[in-house]
């Protein structure tokens, strides 16, 4: 959610946190901050409501310079986006940046204020500066040792890095429940919660893991597990590349990723898809043990990653009849669950950075199921770090916060897992090729429905003044309602609810009038149907049509029926099909309103809090 960098070098560092906030705002963008200690051995701290520009104009104003560093791009939980409240928080010679939530902040405020510190922000983060500070005046040690005993009095999740001005030459970072990395370079390193933060500088990385320690100068860097052992970490070339600065053609990374999607699926498939059979044996070894055992499934995900969730259910146990269900992940870690018998997870994530997704992960692997799966977009994530099988899917770095490409590669990778577990329970060789042709011939369809885009464009002016949306769909088409309803409310903050068009009459129906605009989602298969009746149930009480239509549907444009009419699919692939054009429609919505699409107010693209 928040950003977080730090970097202590041989040089002015100033330059590389702001470039580094710049690419991290992606994640939280409502204040942001930088503290350096000065060469008087001075803490020099500025901060600003608003984005990283705000920021970077202010240091421009006000230049402050310095060799070792901190910096934050926020995104609030405790205490609204005021200039108090952003980070760093600074207790005298202390200065922390904190990602996560502190959940006995509260305690520890009462406590700290009780031994006379004067708090001046409502955030959590500041009981980390004062307690650090606390720490040393008064146990003293090392900052390291400082540190260890600050976080092991702290509970709930964090991120964090701590500079001491009377230390000038290291910082100390603690992960838990947040992750962070660690960018080595030659006489400079540097700390992030993201390695995109870290690419300009160096590709050479190492990941922290849960409840690691470690203390960073220019040359040496020191990392100590939970038990406080020193333990080595293992060293990580990355081959990401990314510039963050390249939207090419496009205004909004949004519509770079929705069309970057032909490309996206490609590579998705490639390797996986050979000589007429899918090739999974990435899985390695140990996978066919698992997967022939399985006698359910169990998918784990939030929002959009939740959507992919439903749809493969419909694959899963439509066809191969394996039982599936599909649950959201901040839900199911408190519920107590029956585990089925020989009950597979799978997890779905862009990022694999979504707490409540690892740590339902994490509470599965104390409750007997079979093994897990994760399908994720970031190699290095912690939910591939910590997953037994794991399948990547290769849409490329996806910054916009609503998500496009990786929706569509997921589900390109669910319905090769679908091929792939079901060769070891009975899939018949009909399916296999259907799923195999359709899966060779989905990039071009998808480029047919983005070479429409001027279409739904014009279609999207009918929406800007309203208030409300309703999606509706039928079976597999019902989870891409929910997710067309989700990316417009997003970014266009229009309220859209989505609807299995069977269930209007039970209830949504009441909301229908001549200003409630229905978009239906009609590809011309087994449920066409039934989903025409439901359609007259709108039309019959003067609702809004548009009508998002296979050519073959039947559909004609009339007085409050708007029909888009689509190139024929096959069925199997239907759902990513149909998923573009709405994602064309919410953006082209977003676009005439003037929202900041890439960054929808409120949201961050990596959920790493509760
Ligand atoms: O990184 P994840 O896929 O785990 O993220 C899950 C959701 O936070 C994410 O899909 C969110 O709903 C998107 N902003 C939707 O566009």
């Amino acid at each position: 959610m928040c950003g977080i960098v730090g970097a202590v070098a041989r040089h002015d560092v100033t330059n590389f946190l702001l470039e580094s906030l710049h690419r991290l705002e992606y994640r939280g963008y409502d204040s942001a901050g930088l503290a350096v200690t000065d060469n008087q051995g001075s803490i020099q701290r500025i901060r600003r409501v608003g984005k990283v520009q705000a920021l970077q104009d202010a240091m421009i104003e006000n230049p402050i310079t310095g060799r070792i560093g901190i910096a934050h791009t926020r995104w609030a939980t405790h205490g609204e986006p005021t200039e108090q409240n952003a980070h760093p928080h600074v207790s005298e010679h202390i200065a922390v940046v904190h990602n996560g939530i502190i959940e006995n902040h509260e305690s520890l405020r009462i406590m700290l204020i009780k031994r006379g510190y004067h708090f001046i922000s409502k955030t959590d983060t500041e009981v980390i500066a004062h307690l650090t500070h606390w720490e040393q005046l008064y146990c003293g040690g090392s900052l390291l040792e400082v540190v260890q005993r600050v976080i092991s009095q702290l509970r709930g999740t964090y991120g964090t890095v701590v500079m001491d001005s009377y230390s000038p030459e290291l910082l100390i970072t603690a992960r838990s429940g947040s992750p962070l990395v660690i960018g080595c370079g030659i006489d400079e390193n540097f700390i992030a919660s993201d390695q995109l933060a870290l690419l300009p500088v160096t590709n050479n990385c190492i990941f922290l893991e849960e409840g690691d320690i470690a203390s960073v100068t220019c040359n040496i860097i020191k990392v100590f597990d939970k038990y406080g052992n020193d333990v080595k970490r293992t060293e990580i070339k990355l081959n990401t590349k990314y510039d963050v600065s390249d939207k090419g053609v496009y205004y909004h990374y949004m519509q770079k990723e929705i069309y970057e999607q032909p490309l996206a699926i490609k590579n998705t498939l490639k390797n996986r898809l050979r000589y007429g059979s899918v090739d999974l044996s990435e899985l390695g070894e140990k996978a066919d043990l698992i997967l022939a055992e399985v006698e359910h499934i169990q998918i784990i995900s939030c929002g959009t990653s939740y959507h992919s969730g439903i749809v493969a259910r419909y694959w899963f146990e439509s066809l191969i009849g394996l039982p599936c269900d599909v649950e959201i992940a901040s839900e199911f870690r408190y519920r107590r669950s029956v585990v089925r018998k020989n009950s597979l997870i799978i997890t779905l994530s862009q990022s694999g950075e979504t707490a409540d997704t690892l740590a339902a992960l994490r509470l599965s692997k104390k409750n007997g199921y079979l093994g897990s799966l994760a399908i994720c977009n970031v190699a290095s994530s912690s939910l591939l770090r910590e997953s037994d099988l794991a399948l990547l899917t290769k849409a490329g770095i996806e910054i916009g916060v609503a998500s496009t490409k990786a929706f569509t590669t997921q589900l390109t990778v669910l319905l090769l897992l679908v091929v792939n577990i079901g060769r070891l329970h009975n899939i018949s060789n009909q399916i296999v090729q259907d799923i195999i042709q359709a899966l060779q011939v989905l990039p071009q369809r998808i480029e047919q429905i983005l070479s429409m885009d001027l279409g739904i464009a014009d279609l999207a002016e009918d929406f800007m003044d309203k208030q409300h949306v309703l999606f509706i769909g039928r079976g597999d088409q019902y989870p891409i309602a929910m997710e067309g309803a989700l990316k417009l409310k997003e970014i266009s903050y229009i309220h859209a609810e989505a609807y299995a068009a069977g269930e209007l009459k039970h209830g949504p129906l009441a909301l229908i009038d001549a200003n409630m605009p229905v978009v239906v989602i009609a590809p011309n298969n087994t449920l066409l149907e039934k989903l025409k009746s439901n359609i007259e149930e709108v039309r019959a009480r003067s609702g809004l049509l548009y009508i998002f239509a296979d050519i073959n549907a039947g559909f004609n444009n009339s007085v409050g029926m708007r029909v888009i009419s689509l190139p024929h699919v096959e069925e199997i692939i239907a759902p990513i099909f149909y998923t573009v054009p709405l994602q064309l429609l919410s953006y082209y919505v977003a676009l005439i309103k003037g929202t900041d699409i890439d960054h929808p107010r409120n949201l961050a693209k990596s959920v790493t809090v509760e």
